[in-house]
């Protein structure tokens, strides 16, 4: 058993890191081809960076590799074929599953010979629309293992988000459950499936359905097959596929995330990189082993359940807990530990909001004294910023180091963290410490001129980024140019707000466009607001996120409605309400629509978004001085007050 890492008031640090992180700054050849070194290569890399290449360079240019066989035979073939690479473990079914490398590969590989014989190829796409059960991560590594390109699709969206993500893919196949799992209800995941197909203009040609008893689904002939029985006939017939080796700049995956105009955002990664990336962080940033269990509570749906629940624990040999539960509820808020301490987890990862509201029903944290933590080395954060009373009542219930870092989906790995591996540095509360190697930070002012320390500004990476970070959007140079490196020509705009104080450590405040954070779920105002306008009532909307103790933020639309409508605005605001998670899901987590008079605007047509917000989370505003008519103003904080928010 490892001794506990630098106690969470160390005020001691070290400076290990600081020589590496300028090492990969300035020989970013030698850095990153000595962390490649961690990977097997069909042909390995001569050099590390292309610059000439994409849209701006791309990583390992002239390698070839295969993610699957780095993940999983690789470590079965030096000898880690019994040990653990999966532990399911889901109280909302009541099951619990040990799967070795061994028998990974085994499932894998099967499965990756059925998907060939449906034709899938290196460089198609498969959507696979399945909750937190092993049979995912046995359909992404065989995606992976025939350089097929996946993209998971979270199941807390509605049929509308899967039909837009099914258009821009454009899968050959769809990997899908029946249902997903919440602790309050089942949700059937082939109605929203079938309805995502009939609506977009591609059509599959074919859907693996895996069965759950929870709630059974009809096939549709000739198109959906039953998962156990196709891979029980593909086991005695001995049909299995071997990894296929694709270039290092090939895509793994796509990962659609909210963009500021409601159309998601396909984030690519490319393969060669991105394992670099996440076999360096395992030791340096996590400080873990192979060999040694890591826990990572969010869900395959977001990148941080790529990463950090699939692919870099097994590309470091280590063994990843899949948890099909909620951090409270299933069944109370000594879950995390529960885990924890069952499987010997030393590392776990898990969002702020989940400590919230693990905090909230267990603010004397008498469920983490019942437990044994002793194995239990770290708790990282990330998903939104990590507020320093959760960070400072973990610390004291856990008495071990609690690390908030910075993370993007279209980064892949964080950005910003402190390397407990390499020397851990003081902990400053309400910062996500210093950058990862390979990011050149600065905070700049809007004509992109580096700011003084302390001083807020938006975030942005000096190009090139990393490797691990997105390389493109799907299908869309263009779109990935104007939205990320244009604003600032040499840099990508990370579109948060933050500062940079004397020491290096960032600060990341919000977002700096209409992107919000909901229980560290990432959703787009923009998207919603499109919703409420196609409501027949609705003559025009503002959403933003307002304050929420839990969540973090939780939206609220404000509308107005068409004149001569006469209908009761309670039952048109129910209707909104319902229209948001019919078209976006629940996920939106959207309870709150409000019919007003009028909305706050610029001389100029502009809604005053910003102040409506301060407004509404009870912070000093002004009135702006652009404002048309300062009235209104006052009529928002009236009707929010009427609810019972602001003031
Ligand atoms: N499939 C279907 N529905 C889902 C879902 C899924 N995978 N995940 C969430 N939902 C639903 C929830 O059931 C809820 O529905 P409801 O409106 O009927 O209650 C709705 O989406 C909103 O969910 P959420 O915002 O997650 O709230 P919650 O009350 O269910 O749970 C927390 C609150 C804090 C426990 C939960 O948000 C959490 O664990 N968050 C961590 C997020 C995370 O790990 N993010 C990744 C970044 S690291
Ligand atoms: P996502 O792409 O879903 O991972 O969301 C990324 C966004 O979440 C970032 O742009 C930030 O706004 C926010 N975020 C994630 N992690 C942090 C963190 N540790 N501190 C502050 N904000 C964060």
């Amino acid at each position: 058993m490892q001794a506990a890492a630098t106690p969470p008031d160390s005020t001691e640090g070290t400076d290990a890191y600081r020589p590496i992180h300028a090492a990969s700054l300035a020989d970013p050849e030698g850095f990153w081809l000595n962390a490649a070194a961690a990977l097997d290569w069909e042909t390995a890399p001569s050099r590390a960076f292309d610059p000439e290449a994409g849209a701006y360079g791309r990583w390992f240019p002239d390698a070839t590799l295969n993610a699957c066989h780095n993940a999983v035979d690789r470590h079965v073939a030096m000898g880690r074929g019994e040990q653990a690479a999966i532990l399911y473990d889901s109280p909302v079914t009541g099951t619990k599953r040990t799967i070795s490398y061994a028998a990974l590969r085994d499932e894998v590989a099967t499965l990756a010979g059925i998907l060939s014989l449906l034709g899938v190829e290196k460089g198609d796409r498969v959507v696979i629309y399945m909750p937190m059960i092993p049979e995912a991560l046995f359909g992404m590594l065989a995606c992976a293992r025939l350089g097929a390109v996946h993209s998971v699709v979270f199941g807390g969206f509605a049929a509308n988000e899967l039909a837009i993500r099914i258009t821009d893919a454009a899968p050959k196949v769809v990997l899908a459950a029946s249902c997903g799992i919440e602790p309050s209800r089942i949700v059937p995941y082939k109605p929203l499936l079938d309805a995502a197909i009939a609506a977009s203009p591609h059509k599959p040609e074919a859907c693996l359905i895996l069965q759950r008893p929870q709630a059974e689904a009809g096939l549709v002939e000739g198109r959906d097959r039953d998962w156990a029985e196709t891979v029980a006939r593909a086991k005695a017939a001995g049909i299995s596929a071997d990894c296929v080796p694709v270039a290092a700049t090939d895509p793994l995956y796509i990962l659609y995330t909210s963009g500021t105009t409601g159309k998601p955002k396909g984030v690519v990664r490319d393969t060669g990189g991105y394992c670099v990336a996440l076999s360096w962080s395992m030791p340096n940033l996590y400080d873990v082993k192979p060999g040694e269990v890591y826990f990572c509570a969010s869900d395959i749906g977001w990148v941080v359940g790529h990463s950090y629940i699939v692919y870099a624990p097994l590309l470091h040999g280590c063994t990843t807990v899949l948890y099909e539960g909620k951090p409270v509820g299933t069944p109370d808020a000594g879950a995390l530990w529960r885990v924890a301490v069952e499987y010997g987890v030393a590392c776990l990862f898990t969002a702020p909001t989940a400590l919230r509201a693990i905090k909230k029903d267990d603010p004397r944290a008498e469920l983490v004294a019942s437990y044994d933590l002793s194995g239990f080395r770290s708790l990282f954060l990330a998903g939104e910023r990590a507020d320093p009373d959760s960070v400072a009542w973990a610390e004291r219930a856990l008495d071990r180091p609690v690390i908030d870092h910075w993370w993007q989906t279209e980064t892949g790995w964080a950005i910003a963290g402190n390397p407990v591996g390499v020397g851990m540095l003081p902990v400053k509360h309400g910062s996500a410490c210093v950058p990862m190697p390979g990011y050149d930070l600065a905070v700049l002012d809007e004509a992109g001129k580096p700011l003084p320390p302390d001083t807020m500004g938006t975030i942005a990476l000096r190009l090139p980024l990393p490797p691990g970070c997105l390389p493109t959007l799907w299908g869309s140079d263009e779109r990935f140019r104007q939205s990320y490196l244009t604003t600032y020509p040499g840099w990508y705009d990370t579109s948060d707000a933050g500062i940079v104080d004397a020491d290096g450590y960032v600060t990341v405040l919000g977002r700096t466009d209409d992107i919000i954070n909901v229980a560290g779920h990432r959703l787009s105002t923009g998207g919603m607001e499109a919703v409420l306008a196609a409501h027949p009532d609705v003559a025009e909307c503002a959403v933003i996120g307002i304050r929420d103790a839990l969540k973090g933020e939780q939206p609220c639309g404000f509308v107005v409605l068409k004149s001569g409508v006469s209908r009761d605005t309670a039952e048109i605001e129910r209707e909104l309400v319902a229209s948001i998670r019919e078209r976006i899901g629940p996920v939106a987590a959207f309870k709150l629509a409000l019919t007003v008079a009028r909305l706050p605007k610029t001389r100029s047509g502009k809604i005053l978004r910003g102040t409506m917000k301060k407004i509404a989370d009870g912070e000093a505003w002004t009135t702006p001085p652009t404002i048309d008519d300062a009235a209104v103003l006052d009529e928002i904080g009236e009707s929010l007050k009427g609810r019972g928010i602001g003031g």
